[in-house]
């Protein structure tokens, strides 16, 4: 009897042992263990044991068994249950420092692809960078650019004042630049001809936005002063100038203007392709009065200016059809350049 009950346990815990799933374990619980299991089969015949000994060691050991497949099935069950749950956590697994696009590369604003473009194609030219204050003096952004107090060019520029009419000076004295042309002033001031730089640079106008202008913009100012300087070294230096920005020769034309501080003025306008025509610059020869400013003979010196429109040179170059794009930062707009 004994020697059954043994070999009934073995059979069963290697049941237990070759149980390859949760489920297959759970199904054997009853199977081995149950009232009609191996075991409890052999429980019944105890009672045809001859003496009280042997029912007694039997019994002892049927119970021993049965404990032994139980704690067996325990220990299988949890090997199998954590397999299974490191199994989960495998398939699971999120990788965090994967990443299944490459991370994507921003790029410069529209207006500062344009601005640098511009900076290299007058480098390329032979010019140099400048720079002037946001803020200016009335002097340096009128006076000295034969605007005095009064002039009626002055009303052309929809200024915006800063500081307080009753403290000091008065407002009206310093104003945010209504354009690039007072860093013209500060650079003859700062060093001797020849000169032949250009000054990009945010200006700031009291102007309503709409489709072709903004309260804050950018130009970019150009000044050539030499010795006998024309206005065919004008024409030839926007034009060249125009057609290396743009990558061809565009329709274009000069048109009389007048600015204070050019005689002759002109304006430079570019044809679009439905055939309009674009203003794109000022320009002229330097006016003798803008040159005594700038501390500079003008019998010995002469030279010419011109103020572009960096926002509009990077709409038409684009195709843009409004410039208030350029500044709402739509992403789905910026990304597409
Ligand atoms: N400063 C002018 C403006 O903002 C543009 C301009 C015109 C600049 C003629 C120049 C120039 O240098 O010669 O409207």
């Amino acid at each position: 009897m004994i020697d059954d009950i043994r070999a009934a346990r073995d059979a069963a815990l290697a049941q237990v042992d070759a149980a390859d799933s949760l489920e297959s374990v759970t199904a054997l619980d009853s199977q081995l263990l149950g009232k009609k299991g191996p075991l409890a089969q052999l429980k019944t015949k105890l009672g045809g044991l001859a003496t009280v000994d042997e029912k007694k060691a039997a019994g002892q050991a049927v119970n021993e068994a049965m404990q032994a497949v139980s704690a067996a099935m325990q220990v299988r069950t949890s090997e199998l249950g954590s397999a299974a749950l490191a199994a989960r956590v495998q398939s699971e697994r999120l990788d965090l420092t994967e990443h299944l696009t490459p991370p994507t590369r921003g790029h410069a604003h529209l207006v500062t692809q344009a601005w640098e473009r511009l900076e290299d194609v007058f480098v390329g030219l032979g010019f140099q960078v400048a720079e002037g204050p946001e803020v200016e003096t009335d002097w340096y952004n009128f006076e000295a650019l034969n605007m005095g107090e009064g002039h009626p060019a002055r009303g052309e520029f929809d200024t915006l004042f800063v500081g307080d009419p009753s403290e000091g000076d008065g407002a009206g004295h310093t104003v945010l630049r209504t354009h690039t042309s007072p860093v013209q002033i500060r650079t003859m001031l700062e060093q001797e001809p020849p000169i032949y730089i250009v000054a990009p640079g945010r200006v700031f106008r009291r102007d309503t936005p709409d489709a072709t202008h903004m309260p804050v913009f950018h130009q970019i100012e150009g000044l050539v002063i030499d010795r006998n300087i024309t206005m065919a070294h004008l024409a030839g230096t926007i034009e060249a100038f125009t057609t290396a920005f743009f990558g061809q020769k565009l329709p274009s034309r000069l048109r009389p203007s007048y600015f204070p501080f050019t005689e002759p003025s002109a304006e430079f306008d570019i044809q679009r392709p439905d055939g309009s025509w674009m203003e794109m610059c000022g320009c002229g020869m330097v006016h003798p009065n803008v040159l005594r400013a700038g501390g500079l003979d003008p019998e010995e010196w002469s030279g010419f200016a011109f103020g572009f429109g960096i926002d509009r040179m990077a709409v038409m170059r684009h195709q843009v059809g409004d410039i208030r794009d350029m500044y709402t930062n739509d992403i789905r707009f910026i990304e597409q350049f």
